[in-house]
């Protein structure tokens, strides 16, 4: 098992588990989230019994885990490519060799990694004495907020847009009959996921600040 994940395409396969199953809290996440739509009561109800619930301390740490492996062995197996093809491949730099999507995931990625620590410092550990509610809507009266997430968002769309489906790849679930169907479920789910989210800070502003 060591041996293999030591290995440069275990590697990849950790990288992409890791990945969906953060696909998986980022659907539970965006259900929760959007408790805000409901109103002030129904979020701070929800947060308030996620936070009474004993495993919750289980699936933050789970949660951590899973993001530190992403993040820090992708960096790896990127770091390795760099130094066995130092000039890299030839028709990366022709056109439609790879996507717009597979060529950014570094950047995309590096701006989440941003985004996720501004995130958590806001709101993680933010003041919520006024309830979570406030602290989040307060958070995003702020138009270069708002724009900040947006921003991130598009690079969480384009994150997922080539690595839903190139997880699967990894993973070696490849046959022509669903292939397509995985790529055409992964624009769908990129989509859903970075709209979802990027609604919310949008709603926010406009319709709750008086802008
Ligand atoms: C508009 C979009 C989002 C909103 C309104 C939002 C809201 C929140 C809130 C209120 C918390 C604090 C929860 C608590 O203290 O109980 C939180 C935590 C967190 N958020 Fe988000 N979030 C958004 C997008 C995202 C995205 C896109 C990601 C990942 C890429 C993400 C990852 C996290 C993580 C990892 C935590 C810490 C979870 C924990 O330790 O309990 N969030 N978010």
């Amino acid at each position: 098992m060591i041996e293999f994940a030591r290995s440069s395409i275990g590697k990849k396969v950790l990288v992409a588990l890791a990945g969906l199953f953060l696909c998986l809290f980022l659907v539970t996440h965006l259900a929760g989230n959007l408790f805000l739509l409901v109103g002030e009561n129904a979020f701070n109800h929800y947060a308030e019994a996620l936070e009474k619930n004993p495993l919750l301390i289980v699936a933050e740490f789970g949660l951590a885990a899973l993001f530190l492996i992403h993040i820090l062995v992708s960096l790896q197996v990127k770091y390795e490519d760099r130094r066995a093809r130092p000039i890299g491949y030839l028709q990366q730099k022709s056109k439609g060799g790879s996507s717009w999507g597979s060529r950014t995931m570094i950047f995309s990625g590096l701006l989440l990694l941003v985004f996720l620590v501004v995130h958590i410092k806001t709101f993680k550990f933010g003041d919520a004495g006024e309830g979570l509610f406030r602290l989040v809507v307060t958070a995003f009266q702020n138009k270069f907020y708002v724009a900040f997430y947006v921003l991130a968002m598009s690079a969480l769309g384009l994150h997922l847009s080539h690595g839903f489906q190139s997880a699967f790849q990894t993973l070696g679930v490849e046959h022509p009959g669903y292939t397509p169907w995985i790529k055409k479920a992964g624009c769908f789910f990129s989509a859903l996921i970075a709209g979802g989210f990027a609604l919310l800070p949008l709603w926010a502003y406009f319709n709750l600040g008086g802008h």
